[in-house]
C-alpha cells in the first residue's frame, strides 16, 4: 500500500510518498522560515499563502523521486490538525481535492501523532511498548505508548511548551526565528554555572512541565545586565538556559522510565533534534541502561514523511480509516488523547 502524506500544519509543506512494503519511497519539504524570520516568528496568514504555492510542485517532485504514477497511490493522509487553521485548510484541501480526481480515499491524521510514530521511520526502530517525551513548538508531553492509537498521557506542560521556551528566549537574546537551534548553537560557546536558571517542577513529584517561568527568568537577568551584553554574556545566559531545560526534561523522562518499568524511551518533536539534550539523554541511558530513539534529523521537525507513515499505520490497521467522502474539516485544536485506538 503506498500512502501520500501531506503536511502542512505551520511553517513548512511537507509531502512524501510511504510504501508499507518498500518504506518512505520519497520525501520533499519547503521551509518558510526565511519568510517569517523578518516578522521574528510564524505570520499564519503568510504561511496559508505560501503552502498553496508550494504544495503542487512539490507533489510533482515527491512522484518524480519514487518514479511512480499518481494512480499508483492507494490513499492520502493530510494534517487535520492540531495548527493554524488556514495552514491546515491549505492541506486538507489539497489532498482531498487530490483524492477526488483520482478516486483514491483520503485520511485525516493528527499532526502529534506523525511525531510520535516519527521514530519508527528510523533504520533501528523501537518496539512497543515505549514512553515517549514528544518536545514540539506547541506540546510539551510524555506518554507511554503500547501501540498505533494506544496512547496515555503522563504528563505535559501546564504553560508555555519546550520550544516555545526556546524560542522566546532566543528572542530575548536578539536571535533570529526558530530561537531553538540558535540558541543551542550559541549555549556551546557559554560556560556552563555562570547563569543558573531554575529548573521549573523538578521536584514536583508528577510529570508535569512548566517553562514560561524559566523564559522570565532569562528576561530578568538580561534586564539586569549594566553594561551592553556582549557575545560571550549571550553565549553564557543561553548556556544556562539550556542547562536548565535540558535539566528538567530528562528528570523527568527518568521518573517516567522508573515509574513505567519500561526500557525504551522515544523522542520526538522539533527539540529533539537539541544535541544537548541528546548529549545528557544519552549519558543518563547509558547509565540507567535503557534504550533511546531519535527521529532521523530530518524527520524531528515537521515533514510529510511522518504524516505518510502514521497514514499508513492507521490504515494497515483499520482500511476503514479512510474515506471516499471528500467534504473535510480541520481541528486547529485537537487534543490527542481524543484519537480513537481503532
Ligand atoms: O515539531 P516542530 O517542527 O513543530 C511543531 O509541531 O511545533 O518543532 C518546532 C520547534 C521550534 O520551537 C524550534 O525552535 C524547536 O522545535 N527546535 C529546536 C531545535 N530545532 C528545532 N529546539 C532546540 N534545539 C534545536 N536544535
Ligand atoms: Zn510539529
Amino acid at each position: 500500500m503506498i500512502v501520500l502524506g501531506v503536511e502542512s500544519s505551520c511553517d513548512e509543506t511537507g509531502l512524501a510518498l510511504y510504501d508499507t512494503q518498500r518504506g518512505l519511497l520519497a520525501h520533499a519539504l519547503h521551509s518558510q522560515i526565511a519568510m517569517h524570520r523578518e516578522y521574528g516568528g510564524v505570520v499564519p496568514e503568510l504561511a496559508s499563502r505560501d503552502h498553496v504555492r508550494r504544495t503542487l510542485p512539490l507533489l510533482n517532485e515527491v512522484m518524480q523521486k519514487a518514479t511512480i504514477q499518481k494512480q499508483d497511490i492507494d490513499a492520502i493522509a493530510y494534517t487535520q490538525g492540531p495548527g493554524l487553521a488556514g495552514a491546515l485548510l491549505v492541506g486538507a484541501s489539497f489532498a482531498c481535492g487530490l483524492g477526488m480526481a483520482l478516486n483514491k480515499p483520503v485520511l485525516g491524521v493528527h499532526h502529534l501523532e506523525g511525531h510520535l510514530l516519527s521514530p519508527l521511520l528510523a533504520s533501528q526502530p523501537p518496539e512497543f511498548p515505549f514512553i515517549a517525551l514528544l518536545v514540539s513548538g506547541g506540546h510539551t508531553q510524555l506518554m507511554r505508548v503500547d501501540g498505533i492509537g494506544a496512547y496515555q498521557l503522563l504528563g505535559e506542560t501546564l504553560d508555555d511548551a519546550a520550544g516555545e521556551a526556546f524560542d522566546k528566549s532566543a528572542k530575548l537574546l536578539g536571535l533570529p526565528y526558530p530561537g531553538g537551534p540558535e540558541i543551542s548553537r550559541l549555549a556551546e560557546f557559554g560556560n556552563p554555572g555562570d547563569f543558573t536558571f531554575p529548573r521549573p517542577m523538578l521536584h514536583s513529584k508528577d510529570l508535569n512541565f512548566s517553562f514560561s517561568g524559566l523564559k522570565t527568568a532569562v528576561l530578568t537577568v538580561i534586564k539586569n545586565q549594566t553594561a551592553n551584553i556582549c557575545e560571550q554574556n549571550k553565549a553564557d545566559i543561553a548556556r544556562g538556559f539550556v542547562d536548565a531545560l535540558v535539566d528538567v526534561l530528562v528528570a523527568k523522562c527518568l521518573t517516567a522510565m522508573k515509574e513505567s518499568g519500561l526500557k525504551r524511551l522515544v523522542i520526538a518533536g522539533g527539540v529533539g533534534a537539541n544535541r544537548q539534550l541528546r548529549a545528557a539523554l544519552n549519558a543518563v541511558a547509558a547509565k540507567r541502561r535503557f534504550q533511546v530513539y531519535y527521529p532521523e534529523l530530518e524527520f524531528c521537525t515537521d515533514n510529510g514523511a511522518m504524516i505518510a507513515f502514521a497514514g499508513a499505520m492507521r490504515l494497515k490497521k483499520n482500511p476503514a480509516a479512510a474515506t471516499r467522502d471528500y467534504g473535510f474539516n480541520v481541528r486547529p485544536r485537537w487534543p490527542l488523547h481524543e484519537l480513537s485506538a481503532a
